[in-house]
C-alpha cells in the first residue's frame, strides 16, 4: 500500500486511512480472529487506523437493550486482547459518533435499490422471511458505506464475505462524487482481503462459512473456548477417511481437508502447501491433534487478555470513550464538506 495510491480509476489525492468494523453480536470465533483480527494488527503499525464496534448494524435485527453494551465491550476487549493497541488505533462504538447516521441517511438517497437487491448476504439473512425483516436490514450496506466514507477511509480490512458489501461502497462513492461534480471527494476504498484467514468454513460442514450464527457451537472455535473445549472440537471436526494429501489440487474436492490445512496455515503463518509437505500421508488421528495445540498455544495468551479486560470493564470503557472522541474529531470536518457540497442550509 503506498502513500497517495488507491487504485481502479479513483482520482482520491488524500492520505491512507484504514477503516472496518465487527458486529457485537455474540462472542468472536476463529474465522473473525484470522480473517479480520489479525489484519487489524498489522496494519496499525503502518497506517492510521480506525477499528469501530459497529452497535448500529446490531440492531438492525432485535437486540437484547440489557445485553448491547456488554456486547460492546466484549468485541472492544477482544479487539484489545488481540493485539490493537489504543495509542496507535482508534476503537469506539458506532453509535457514539453521530456521522455514521447522517451519512448513512444522504447516501440511502444515492444508492440505488436496485443495487441494494442483488446484495446476497441480505438474500441469505432475510431468507423466505424478506418482507418481514427490518428496513434497517436491507439498508445494512449502505450504512457500512457510510461508516467508511464519514473517514474517507482508503483501506478496508475484512473477511471474504464482505466482498460485495466493499464493492458497493465503492459504487456509492463513485456516484457521490459524479452526482455533485467532486471528482476525488470520496475514494474508492480498497478491500485487503487476500491472506490465508480470508473464508475459514465451519468445522462441521467444509461448504459453510464458520459464523457466530451457527446453531451448532462445534461448529466454531471461539476465541474464548478453554483448551480442553479446544482440542474436543478440532477432534470432533468432519474430515474425510483419507490421508493428509501431498498437493493442493486434492485439497479441492475436500473443502473440510482444505479448511484445516488452512487454519493450520493461518495461525502458524505458512502456505497451505508448507502445511501439506509437513503432514502427507499422515491421517487426520495425527493432524487434528497437532491443530488442536497449534491453537491452544495461539490463542491462550489472547484468551487470558480478553478474561482481563472483560474483568476490568472500567478500562476498556476509557479506551472506548477516548476512541469515541477521536473518530468524532475526524468525521466532523468530512461531515460538514459532505453537507456544503449537498448544499444544505446552513452548511
Ligand atoms: P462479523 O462477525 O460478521 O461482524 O464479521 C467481522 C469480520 O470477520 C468481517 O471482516 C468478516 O468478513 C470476518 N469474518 C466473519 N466470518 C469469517 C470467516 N468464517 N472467515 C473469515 N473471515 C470472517
Ligand atoms: N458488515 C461487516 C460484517 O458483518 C461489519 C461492518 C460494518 C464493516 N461496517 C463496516 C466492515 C465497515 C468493514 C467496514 O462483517
Amino acid at each position: 500500500m503506498k502513500q497517495n495510491q488507491v487504485g481502479n480509476g479513483s482520482d482520491y489525492k488524500g492520505p491512507n486511512r484504514v477503516f472496518s468494523g465487527m458486529q457485537p453480536t455474540g462472542a468472536l470465533h476463529l474465522g473473525n480472529y484470522l480473517g479480520a483480527l489479525t489484519k487489524f494488527v498489522d496494519l496499525q503499525n503502518e497506517h492510521e487506523c480506525v477499528f469501530c464496534i459497529v452497535d448500529l448494524h446490531a440492531v438492525t435485527v432485535f437486540q437484547d437493550p440489557k445485553l448491547l453494551a456488554g456486547q460492546t465491550r466484549e468485541i472492544a476487549a477482544a479487539y484489545l486482547a488481540a493485539g490493537v493497541d489504543p495509542d496507535k488505533a482508534i476503537i469506539y462504538p458506532q453509535a457514539q459518533v453521530a456521522a455514521h447516521t447522517e451519512l448513512a441517511w444522504f447516501l440511502n438517497c444515492v444508492a440505488r435499490v436496485g443495487w441494494l437487491s442483488r446484495m446476497t448476504q441480505f438474500k441469505d439473512k432475510a431468507g423466505k422471511n424478506s418482507e418481514r425483516v427490518s428496513v434497517g436490514l436491507y439498508a445494512y450496506p449502505v450504512l457500512q458505506a457510510a461508516d467508511i466514507l464519514a473517514f474517507k477511509a482508503t483501506h478496508v480490512p475484512v473477511g471474504e464475505d464482505q466482498k460485495q458489501h466493499l464493492e458497493l461502497s465503492r459504487d456509492i462513492a463513485q456516484k457521490f462524487n459524479n452526482d455533485f461534480n467532486v471528482p476525488g471527494f470520496f475514494p474508492l476504498p480498497e478491500p485487503l482481503i487476500k491472506g490465508p484467514g480470508a473464508r475459514i468454513m465451519s468445522l462441521r460442514d467444509g461448504n459453510k462459512k464458520m459464523s457466530k450464527s451457527d446453531p451448532s457451537d462445534n461448529s466454531r472455535i471461539n476465541l474464548t473456548d478453554s483448551p480442553d473445549k479446544i482440542a474436543k472440537k478440532f477432534r470432533k471436526a468432519r474430515t474425510d477417511a483419507g490421508m493428509v494429501p501431498d498437493n493442493l489440487d486434492e485439497l479441492e474436492n475436500r473443502p473440510e481437508v482444505k479448511n484445516l490445512v488452512g487454519i493450520y496455515a493461518a495461525l502458524a503463518r505458512l502456505s497451505d502447501q508448507d502445511v501439506l509437505d509437513e503432514y502427507a500421508g499422515q491421517g487426520f488421528g495425527t493432524f487434528k491433534p497437532a491443530l488442536a495445540d497449534l491453537a491452544v498455544e495461539h490463542l491462550r495468551p489472547i484468551s487470558a487478555k480478553l478474561n482481563d479486560y472483560l474483568a476490568n470493564p472500567g478500562d476498556v470503557d476509557k479506551v472506548l470513550k477516548r476512541g469515541s472522541d477521536k473518530a468524532a474529531e475526524i468525521s466532523m470536518p468530512i461531515m460538514d464538506d459532505i453537507r456544503k457540497i449537498m448544499g444544505f442550509w446552513g452548511a
